[in-house]
């Protein structure tokens, strides 16, 4: 697996800071749009140096701040960044792969990924994962980047067909599903699929 799928060693580190450099515009565009409530539990899935993270933890008061990555070198610098960065919310991220995440049945509030969703070998399992651990009425949001120009690091398109292919899995597992497009130039955009788990019913 190469490096941005499961950054290691001193490439790694060096992998770590271009999310960090690269991917602001998108995990800004993807946390506004989040919009959880006050307290809230959260959870992303490939949270890489855990940016997107604390930019949720700074905007809004949450319960509890999340996150599942099978890095090791990830899991350790989330853990400093986060460590000061979350306000009151609790602290819980794990080494782990998104395919068997290791959390209840129903504990979070909103579950995401940001740029990660693509490099998953097991794609199905890991949504079904994803909407396991999502409480009813919740959001399962995936960020998806799309170069539109050549030449870039995927074929122009890649990713409005992987946000095609997100969508319809996500409505195979029973979610009720929008999407969105936020541009950031020409060459670049961030695909929002975001689908939403059926309350519960009261008795
Ligand atoms: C391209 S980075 C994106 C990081 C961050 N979300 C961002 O946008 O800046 C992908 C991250 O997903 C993690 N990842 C990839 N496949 C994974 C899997 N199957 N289970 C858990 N984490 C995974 C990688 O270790 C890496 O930290």
């Amino acid at each position: 697996m190469h490096q941005a799928g499961k950054p290691r060693g001193p490439i790694g580190v060096v992998m770590g800071w271009m999310m960090e450099a690269l991917n602001g515009a998108q995990n800004r565009a993807t946390v506004d749009a989040l919009d959880p409530p006050p307290g809230a539990a959260v959870l992303e899935v490939g949270f890489g140096p855990g940016h997107a993270l604390e930019m949720l933890a700074r905007s809004r008061p949450l319960g509890l701040v999340a996150g599942v990555d099978h890095s090791e070198l990830m899991l350790a610098r989330a853990r400093r960044r986060l460590n000061g960065g979350r306000g009151d919310a609790a602290l819980d991220l794990r080494l782990g792969d998104a395919g068997d995440l290791p959390f209840p049945d129903e504990r979070f509030d909103v579950v995401y990924a940001v740029n990660s969703f693509h490099l998953w070998p097991e794609k199905d399992r890991a949504l079904a994962e994803m909407t396991g651990v999502l409480k009813p009425g919740g959001d399962l949001m995936l960020s998806i980047r799309d170069f539109r120009a050549e030449g870039r690091f995927e074929p122009a398109g890649r990713g409005a067909e992987t946000a095609r292919t997100a969508a319809e899995m996500l409505k195979d597992l029973g979610l009720q599903v929008r999407q969105r497009e936020i541009v950031h130039s020409p060459a670049r955009a961030t695909l929002l699929v975001r689908g939403r788990k059926c309350g519960r019913v009261e008795a």
